[in-house]
């Protein structure tokens, strides 16, 4: 863990949605990440896919760049070799930088590049250094890179679209992962991404996840507004029964 008052401010919050926009309507995105935000939502995901790494392909920089919100940019990398590429997301503002394990050749070095980086948005937040593991990947491989992040996300569908089943093992995973963090005194914000919905969203909080991705059950082409304040509810019943405890 660094001293990033980014983190120190979602560790406080936690936890918290992250709305992933692949599935939102592009033609209206700007109102409805403001209904979002009147909502509550802090922090709005970007899932960036390649065609290479994984099989579709969406979107990158100037996309990221364009999207003039005061929510936190979650942005999520999901393609080959990140490291060359890194700059052009910290450009475009990223204020969370997150790199699939899979995917990087020196993966050291590229959490180094994040962690030197400026935030554009506000150069004091400083930029949270996020690792992501795909379904088959084990949280071993994350144990020599402990000092260099604040985000662990687990993705808990196989990276490629948008509103897919949960993997249920994603539970076993993260348990062992908050064990592994704990054994070696870190701490660091973990984050489950992929296959939220309204019915398990509630479970995903109560076992401790600081930070939840939901894409299609939030941008399901109805009422994104009505679908967040839902999640959001979850969270705060999870809050609820913490602070009873
Ligand atoms: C994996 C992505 C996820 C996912 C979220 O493909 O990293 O962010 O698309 O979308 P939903 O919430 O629809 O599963
Ligand atoms: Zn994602």
């Amino acid at each position: 863990m660094a001293d990033n008052p980014l983190f120190d401010r979602l560790r406080k919050q936690a936890p918290l949605i992250s709305v992933g926009v692949l599935t939102a309507d592009l033609m209206c995105l700007g109102d409805q990440l403001k209904l979002l935000e009147d909502a509550g939502i802090k922090l709005v995901h970007f899932d960036v896919m390649d065609g290479c790494f994984c099989p579709m392909t969406t979107v990158g920089p100037p996309f990221i760049k364009a999207v003039k919100t005061p929510l936190l940019k979650d942005v999520h990398l999901m393609i080959d070799d990140p490291l060359p590429k890194l700059e052009g997301y910290i450009a475009a503002g990223a204020d969370l930088l997150t790199v699939n394990v899979e995917s990087c050749t020196h993966l050291h070095r590229a959490l180094q590049i994040i962690g030197q980086a400026r935030n554009v948005n506000k150069p004091d937040r400083g930029i949270l250094r996020g690792v992501s593991l795909n379904p088959a990947t084990p949280i071993e491989v994350i144990r020599p890179i402990l000092d260099e992040i604040e985000l662990v996300l687990l993705l808990a569908v196989n990276p490629g679209w948008g509103g897919q089943k949960f993997i249920d093992n994603v539970h076993q995973k993260f348990i062992a992962l908050q064990q592994m963090l704990r054994q070696a005194g870190k701490d660091v914000l973990v984050c489950i991404d992929g296959g939220v919905k309204k019915t398990n969203v509630g479970d995903i909080a109560a076992i401790g996840a600081d930070i939840i991705v939901s894409g299609s059950a939030v941008f399901d082409g109805k009422t994104p507004f009505e679908n967040a304040k839902f999640m959001l509810e979850a969270m705060n019943e999870v809050r609820r029964h913490k602070a009873g405890n």
